[in-house]
């Protein structure tokens, strides 16, 4: 797993501070991190930011892209308004079936609308739109789907990419193209006339951008 940027010690403190103390949550965590056969859900922490995100902006409609076990999703659906709603898409077929027991275990099934397939077929057919959307699927797909998914967006809606700050990773030559293709995106994400944008450097780095009314 990359280390994250914010250092052991900063971690270690503010991981008491949690707003979101739900112990079952933090359990699913720490049983995904022990698994090698997943991809490593969201950290506490970012799970946490996106909890009160959702909380903040109260969304009718969120779009999720990347759904691995669900823990993220939870996160955001534990932050949701009564009638809010999560779609989330995730391509591997047995990731999506871990996500819906961890939903069903985390009392979350009915707010999640879970999509199996691929987001470069999915997201470009897509026509609803969205108050809220977290990107957290393939780095490839970021920047192919970036204008889609803003026109998906609704004006004063929020977009969160997951990994931005990946370019600053010392990382092995067969990730170079990755970190070449998330600094392209950046460079995107930063000059589109309908975000403003901000790059927490935080984890891996997170992108939060609002669109313009
Ligand atoms: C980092 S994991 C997501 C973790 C999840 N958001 C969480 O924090 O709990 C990335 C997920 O995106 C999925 N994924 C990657 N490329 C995808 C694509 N093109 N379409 C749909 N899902 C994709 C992977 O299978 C993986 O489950």
């Amino acid at each position: 797993m990359i280390a994250p940027l914010t250092p052991q010690n900063v971690m270690e403190y503010i991981k008491d501070f949690n707003a979101l103390g739900n112990q079952a949550l933090k359990n699913l965590i720490e049983e995904a991190n022990m698994r090698d056969d997943v991809l490593p859900p969201v950290q506490l922490e970012v799970g946490t930011l996106l909890h009160l995100l959702v909380f903040l902006q109260q969304p009718q409609s969120v779009l999720e892209l990347g759904t691995g076990i669900g823990i993220s999703t939870i996160f955001m659906a534990l932050g949701l308004p009564k009638k809010g709603r999560i779609t989330t898409i995730e391509k591997e077929e047995k990731f999506a079936t871990y996500a819906k027991k961890n939903f069903i275990r985390m009392e979350v099934s009915e707010k999640i609308n879970l999509v199996v397939g691929d987001v470069e077929q999915i997201v470009p057919t897509m026509t609803d739109s969205f108050d809220f959307i977290f990107q957290d699927s393939g780095k490839q797909t970021y920047l192919p789907l970036l204008d889609k998914l803003v026109t998906l967006l609704k004006p004063g809606g929020v977009l969160v990419f997951d990994d931005t700050l990946f370019p600053t990773f010392d990382l092995p030559e067969r990730n170079k193209r990755t970190q070449r293709a998330i600094h392209r995106f950046n460079l995107e994400v930063k000059s589109h006339p309908d975000l403003e944008s901000f790059i927490l450097p935080f984890a891996h780095g997170l992108t939060m951008a609002i669109k313009k009314d």
